[in-house]
């Protein structure tokens, strides 16, 4: 009974459980205090061109969320590529989310990350890693390296919780577009979509 309890309780907040020990574990690269909402996740993934036949780069998963909503996009496991820091998450993906593309390693790095993908453009990139905790610097050279691998005019999409834009503008190389702030996220989130002008 007990047993039966504990397994029931785990079904229902493993997320909320595995993020809050991720959370303790490596608060800056976590950078958030619950998992996003399933509604913030959908209305990044709703940006995914599904008839691209591209596949689409995802980073941060942590728990899952936004995964699931880009697989519900309509994108099958083995177009989607995945770049996770933590090998708790890492391990955890990779068995609950079979044929998707995860990847263990430094998403500012994507050089050796996304190696065995020379050449690879993907239809866009849904960005769940918390970019105020990295210096500024960091974040529009991740950006840079991000849209040299998207097609021309296809979004980098980024959630932050900070009222601006988490990268600082540059109109001579991307445009910066407000796409939505949604209040049912704890705390609201704003996001952020970014393109080669
Ligand atoms: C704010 S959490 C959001 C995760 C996801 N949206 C969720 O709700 O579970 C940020 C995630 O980005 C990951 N992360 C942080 N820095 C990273 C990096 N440099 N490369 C890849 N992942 C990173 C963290 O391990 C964590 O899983």
């Amino acid at each position: 009974m007990v047993l039966r309890i504990k397994e029931k309780f785990e079904r229902k907040f493993g997320d909320e459980i595995r993020f809050l020990k991720g959370l303790i574990d490596k608060p800056k690269s976590v950078g958030a205090i619950v998992p996003t909402s399933g509604y913030t996740a959908r209305r990044m993934a709703s940006v995914i061109n599904p008839h691209s036949g591209l596949p689409v780069l995802e980073l941060g998963p942590g728990t899952g969320v936004i995964t699931k909503a880009i697989l519900g996009r309509g994108i099958s496991p083995e177009k989607l590529y995945s770049i996770e820091y933590s090998s708790d998450f890492y391990q955890h993906l990779v068995e609950q989310f079979k044929g998707v593309n995860f990847i263990h390693g430094d998403a500012f790095d994507l050089d050796e990350t996304l190696k065995h993908l020379d050449g690879q453009k993907f239809d866009a990139v849904i960005s769940g890693i918390p970019l105020l905790n990295f210096p500024m610097h960091m974040r529009v050279s991740l950006l840079e390296q991000l849209l040299d691998r998207l097609p021309e005019g296809r979004p980098v999409v980024q959630f932050s919780y900070g009222p601006i834009s988490p990268i600082a503008a540059k109109p001579d190389r991307y445009v910066i577009q407000h796409f939505d702030f949604v209040m049912r996220n704890i705390p609201p989130a704003q996001i952020w979509l970014y393109r080669r002008a």
